[in-house]
């Protein structure tokens, strides 16, 4: 099976199951445009996100890496009035795009665009008292997937969700030799998830426009 396929099965569950949003399609546009990569979530992965989180009738939101948010949006627009979501993000032009798009959905008073490496970020909104999330969306570096656990492990409770993006990597999770930093950022995490006795978890490999990849779901299952 190609990539051809799977993208064109994409294509038709979109068509299908994913009703046409103005304010998510001009985001993912005005990122191209901007030179972002495209490296957002599909917009079946994009549903998904979104029913995870009225699932969890979430008040509280974590997203660690935003791009134009695309993923943002998808999640924000789940909330439950008065939720709110705060989505961290490295690099200024991302975050401006960021805001834009977050604008013109109408979530600008539901979402936080915090700047700044999500590695200094994350121990501030521990110690503003930040939290406990609903759900955490991990989407940023890879190398750091570890260490973003175990700060979305600090800010959650029973019942929160952690999600991470791209634990597959065209399969390259299962080469223990990789030197690809990414790699093994993902192949620590689920390491780190394995001990993890705070909660269930499994990985999901997927198939999409993206390519080959996967996403890792965590229940965090005691306080
Ligand atoms: N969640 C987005 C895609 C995110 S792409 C979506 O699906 O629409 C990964 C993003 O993480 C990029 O914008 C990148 O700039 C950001 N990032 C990388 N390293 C980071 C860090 N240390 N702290 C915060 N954000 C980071
Ligand atoms: C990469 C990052 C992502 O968030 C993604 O969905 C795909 C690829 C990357 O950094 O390669
Ligand atoms: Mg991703």
């Amino acid at each position: 099976m190609s990539q051809e396929r799977w993208a064109a099965v994409d294509r038709y569950i979109t068509d299908l199951l994913v009703q046409p949003d103005p304010a998510l399609e001009a985001a993912l546009k005005d990122s191209v445009k901007a030179g972002l990569p495209p490296i957002n979530v599909s917009p079946p992965q994009g549903k998904l996100l979104h029913i995870l989180a009225k699932m969890q009738g979430a008040r509280r939101i974590l997203e660690v890496g935003t791009l134009g948010g695309y993923s943002t949006i998808w999640l924000a627009s789940a909330l439950s009035r008065g939720g709110k979501l705060i989505t961290l993000e490295v690099d200024p032009r991302h975050a401006e795009i960021a805001r834009k798009n977050i604008g013109r959905a109408g979530l600008t008073k539901a979402v936080e665009v915090r700047l700044g490496n999500a590695l200094d970020t994350l121990p501030k909104l521990v110690s503003e008292g930040r939290g406990p999330f609903d759900l955490v969306f991990i989407d940023a570096d890879k190398p750091s997937n570890p260490e973003y656990f175990a700060w979305a492990l600090k800010l959650s409770r029973k019942g929160t969700l952690i999600v991470v993006d791209n634990v597959v990597r065209d399969g390259a999770v299962v080469d223990a030799k990789s030197r690809d930093a990414s790699v093994r950022g993902v192949r620590r995490l689920n390491q780190v998830i394995a001990a993890e006795k705070r909660v269930v978890a499994t990985t999901i490999q997927t198939v999409s426009a993206k390519g080959y990849d996967g996403f890792a779901v965590a229940l965090v299952v005691v306080d």
